[in-house]
């Protein structure tokens, strides 16, 4: 049977995360993080001390990651590394850029590819990432790809950071964001930039909702 595949890739802080997951939740569909998946790689890296370019280490660690996508005692979202609960760390700019870091590693990709491709499951999948409908799903039926202007998406990691009552630094989340935008856009393998048959979409002045809308609308023309 074809399970449909909706990709959402594009930069960090271009709304993806928070839009897949309510379009999941609104079409009943499941939903996969990828990024969370680099993420814990790289934080079971730095966990042992090991180095972010130990390409033998890290792939080795990505290839056998202990992880678990659970809901906590209060039905949210939540993931287990090595058996334990993986708090706000997950969600730092240090952990994002981190992330990037191994995420540059192409036998770490290679590694996470199944683990990608076994979120896919009927009736649907929405996917959040850099390579959803480049490389993990080439074959989904609707790919968008969503922008946001650097300053904008800056401004919308300092007001989600704020709120889950971590550090963050205007000037210095600018700088991070446009420093890994390049990083995830120059790698050789899996670059960050649009499918071909991608809808663009530019957030930068719409709501959650009105993107949400119109990735609704855009699902229902094609079935
Ligand atoms: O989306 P998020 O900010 O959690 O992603 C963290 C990092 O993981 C990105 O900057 C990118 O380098 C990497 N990533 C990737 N491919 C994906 C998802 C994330 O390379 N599909």
């Amino acid at each position: 049977m074809f399970v449909p595949v909706i990709t959402l890739d594009g930069p960090g802080g271009s709304g993806k995360g928070t839009v897949s997951r309510l379009l999941a939740e609104r079409l009943g569909w499941s939903f996969l993080d990828s990024g969370a998946l680099y993420r814990l790689v790289a934080l079971g890296a730095l966990r042992r001390g090991m180095a972010l370019d130990d390409v033998a280490g890290v792939s080795g660690l990505a290839r056998h990651l202990d992880v678990c996508f659970e809901l906590d005692e209060a039905g949210a979202p939540a993931v287990r590394l090595d058996g334990d609960r993986v708090g706000g760390e997950l969600r730092t700019e240090a952990c994002g850029d981190a992330a990037s870091k191994v995420a540059a590693i192409p036998e770490v990709r290679q590694a996470l590819l199944d683990r990608q491709r076994d979120f896919r499951s009927a009736p649907g999948l929405v996917a959040d990432g850099r390579d959803m409908g480049t490389v993990v799903f080439p074959d989904a039926p609707l790919k968008v790809f969503l922008t946001a202007d650097t300053e904008e998406r800056a401004r919308r990691r300092y007001l989600q950071l704020k709120e889950q009552g971590l550090n963050a630094n205007l000037p210095a989340l600018i700088e991070e964001l446009a420093e890994r935008d390049r990083r995830d856009a120059e790698r050789a393998v899996a670059p960050l930039r649009p499918a071909e048959d991608a809808i663009e979409v530019n957030s930068t002045h719409m709501s959650i909702d009105a993107v949400l809308n119109e990735i609704l609308a855009l699902a229902a023309q094609r079935g």
